[in-house]
């Protein structure tokens, strides 16, 4: 089984200390920003990436901020986790050419968690940084694939785009383990909380799991999954019409009517937000790592 062959295989990249640390602070409510801090201080690499992106036109900022504890204090503590955990999985997913576009990768990951967040301050869903750090980590299990893998992730994705048929489809089809539970098992392997597996486990098709918990943030990161595919088709490697779950409009309290209003506002938040879809994790002399 590969899931079991994860933990073994040196092609995956491991979580160093200080971000074994910003993970446990996602599910630590007693974590407090001074820790968060002391704990990136570590990397400085790392800080100053953080600094790039809440310097960056998504977050719309009056003046430049240049400390790690400014930026924890305006942007918040848990934005400032998100962004470092984005930035290991930018570095994870770039760790290794492959025949795949990884930057293109990165932007659907990076569109899906900022719909993620959006949809859920629209609907008034409460834990909307978790929702973001859900966005970005949905497709993780690709990342496996594609180290593992990369003649097959290649293949899958050629074959995908010929018979416009979303991935996850052909992967059931196929019968092989596919990128939603090696997704599970990495962020297991990582030791992420609970719903951060849930949603890499059911974000194609939340219906597949009639008692799945954290359904709410499992529907809102599947929605934003399916509106990032609209938005920049084949990105994410899988093309053809995205499947949307009804379940969606039962957990979610929305009518498909709402769906055109939501898009004509995702569009407004997708050029708002070009600079962090687009731009990758670089440091500040634009050295992309
Ligand atoms: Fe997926
Ligand atoms: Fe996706």
């Amino acid at each position: 089984m590969i899931k079991e062959l994860l933990g073994t295989i040196s092609e995956i990249p491991t979580p160093d200390i200080v971000v074994q640390e910003i993970i446990s602070t996602a599910s630590n409510p007693n974590a407090s920003a001074k820790d968060l801090e002391k704990v990136i201080s570590m990397d400085v690499g790392l800080s100053s990436k953080i600094l790039r992106l809440v310097n960056s036109a998504y977050y719309g900022l009056p003046r430049k901020i240049t400390k790690l504890s400014e930026a924890i204090v305006i942007v918040g503590f848990k934005t400032v986790r998100n962004l470092a955990l984005s930035v290991f999985t930018y570095s994870a997913l770039h760790s290794k050419h492959t025949f795949i576009d990884h930057d293109k990768l990165w932007s659907h990951f990076m569109t899906t968690a900022i719909f993620a967040e959006h949809i859920a301050k629209n609907i008034g869903f409460m834990n909307r940084e978790e929702v973001f750090l859900a966005g970005i980590m949905h497709d993780v299990g690709k990342i496996a694939i594609d180290l593992l893998f990369p003649t097959y992730m290649y293949e899958l994705a050629k074959f995908s785009e010929e018979k416009q048929t979303p991935m996850f489809l052909i992967e059931y089809k196929c019968q092989v383990e596919d990128h939603m539970e090696l997704g599970g098992e990495l962020l297991k392997l990582w030791k992420f909380p609970d719903e951060y597996i849930s949603v890499a486990l059911y974000h194609e098709k939340p219906s597949l799991n009639p008692d799945l918990p954290y359904v709410e943030m499992t529907c809102i990161v599947h929605l934003a999954n399916v509106f990032s595919n609209i938005f920049l088709p084949g990105y994410s490697l899988s093309y053809g019409p995205p499947y949307l779950d009804p379940l969606v409009f039962s957990v979610l309290g929305i009518k498909p009517s709402d769906l055109k209003i939501m898009f004509h506002e995702l569009e407004r938040v997708f050029e708002k937000s070009k600079d962090m879809i687009y731009g990758g994790v670089k440091d500040e002399e634009g050295v992309q790592t």
